[in-house]
């Protein structure tokens, strides 16, 4: 069977270079045998997470993200840099997850105009890790240098990219059995934190 992966745009912008690098790594997910869906959080039009909201969970938009989530046995997650961090709709999908990403694994590329990409690609993997997913030691970032118009210049971190999806394929079939096995093993403290979610 197939290893889903959902493939999280976290920007804005209508022509996207994150979205853009995001394609790259997610061919090569789908090069490694896995099924792709994407989520771009520009046309989700996510709310504000409210944690007081009885009606919220409710809304189509958020049903969505906690379904796609929830398929996703692997992530690849693509944030812009703005301001030294993760982009706030990307930290606002992450809000509203938390069981659906644990013992998960995720890929973090970025798209940066001139940093390189370090406290993006940090922030991404901490919200993913505190949702107690396991984030890859490897990422992409891409500077707005790397580009030639649309075009990623730089061959390098086209196969980098790619490299990265297929490793969130691969390090899933790993890491998603082991998960589940510790599941089984109940709530005591043999499961591991996978006790925590069964
Ligand atoms: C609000 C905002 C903040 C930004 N902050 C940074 C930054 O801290 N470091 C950086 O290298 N680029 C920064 N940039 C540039 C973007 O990271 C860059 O243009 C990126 O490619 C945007 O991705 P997109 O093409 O998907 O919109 C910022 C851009 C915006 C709009």
């Amino acid at each position: 069977m197939s290893i889903h992966v959902l493939s999280v745009c976290g920007s804005s912008s209508k022509d996207s270079r994150t979205r853009r690098i995001l394609e790259i790594a997610a061919a090569g997910a789908r090069a490694a045998g896995a099924e792709i869906d994407f989520l771009d959080l520009r046309e989700t039009a996510l709310p504000i997470m409210d944690p007081d909201s009885a009606t919220q969970k409710a809304d189509p938009t958020v049903k969505r993200v906690l379904e796609t989530a929830a398929w996703a046995q692997g992530f690849l997650i693509a944030t812009p840099e703005y301001h030294g961090n993760l982009s706030g709709a990307l930290k606002n999908w992450f809000d509203f997850l938390y069981p659906e990403l644990a013992g998960k694994v995720a890929g973090v590329v970025a798209s940066t105009g001139g940093g390189g990409g370090e406290m993006s690609i940090v922030s991404a993997k901490n919200s993913f890790n505190w949702c107690h997913g396991f984030t890859l030691p490897f990422h992409v970032a891409a500077r707005g240098a790397d580009w030639e118009g649309e075009t990623l210049r730089d061959e390098k971190i086209v196969d980098r990219l790619g490299r990265l999806g297929r490793d969130v394929v691969r390090y899933t079939q790993a890491i998603a059995p082991a998960w589940e096995a510790a599941k089984k093993e109940g709530k005591g403290p043999e499961s591991g934190f996978a006790g925590f979610h069964t």
